[in-house]
């Protein structure tokens, strides 16, 4: 627990950068990392964008996955999260874009794309570190209330707290927010050796207390980390008070 939403994202900077330096990286031997987008872990990514221009870690032997994608929306949507990810930290690193991969929203097959993508994080060897974020409602990726906890990349209908929380990104226009998204499943998540999740902010304080506190339920497919053996949770103080 941190006091505030920048010593969260100066936390999850700092362990992110710690962990890539210890890993030896180097030809063949990749730091492998599995990333949120959200408001939640910007703080993080600037950081991480400060630590590598002060010469503190390099991403040249970094892979990384994102978590989810919007369906049909054009990748250079400025919403989409291949734009959010090229814009507030791809574009200011040293990564190569090969060894970036976002689900394509526009596949012609998306149980294709999803397979693939799971294929490609085993051929990676494992996700190292997966960062996460949550919705209010508990949710993981796009792992919507009721969503299988053996569940692996598929496509997702969004709900209508989601739709709706995220029309803040869109003008508050309802009708332009994807209803459907590709998505990491909880599984996926569940099978990287480290997972990392940022909370900040009273409105996510009901969903940290069943995260972490309540059962492990479909219903809020982050409490599925309490089955992680190195699941760990970074709050702001905002986000403890139903604990
Ligand atoms: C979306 C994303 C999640 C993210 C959540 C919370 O639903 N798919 O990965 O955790 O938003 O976003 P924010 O951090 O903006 O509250």
């Amino acid at each position: 627990i941190k006091e505030k939403a920048e010593e969260v994202a100066e936390f999850a900077a700092l362990y992110v950068m710690k962990k890539i330096n210890s890993h030896k990286c180097g030809p063949g031997r990749f730091y492998v990392l599995g990333l949120p987008t959200g408001s939640t872990p910007l703080g993080m990514y600037k950081k991480l964008v400060e630590y590598y221009r002060n010469g503190r870690v390099s991403f040249k032997y970094v892979k990384t996955f994102n978590m989810d994608e919007y369906v049909g929306l054009p990748q250079n949507h400025p919403e989409s999260y291949h734009s959010f990810m090229y814009n507030n930290f791809f574009s200011h690193i040293d990564i190569d874009p090969k060894n970036v991969h976002i689900l394509n929203g526009n596949a012609s097959d998306f149980d294709l794309e999803c397979e693939n993508y799971e294929k490609m994080i085993n051929e990676a060897g494992g996700i190292d570190l997966f960062v996460g974020g949550i919705g209010s409602d508990g949710h993981i990726a796009f792992n919507e209330p009721g969503s299988s906890l053996s569940s692996r990349t598929r496509i997702k209908t969004l709900n209508a707290d989601t739709i709706q929380a995220n029309a803040r990104f869109f003008g508050g226009d309802l009708s332009q927010v994807p209803t459907q998204a590709l998505t990491v499943g909880v599984q996926t998540v569940m099978d990287a050796k480290e997972v990392m999740i940022l909370i900040t902010g009273a409105h996510k304080a009901l969903a940290l207390h069943q995260a972490i506190e309540g059962g492990i339920t479909h219903m809020c497919t982050v409490s599925a980390m309490q089955l992680h053996r190195t699941a760990m949770f970074v709050a702001d103080e905002d986000a403890t008070l139903e604990l």
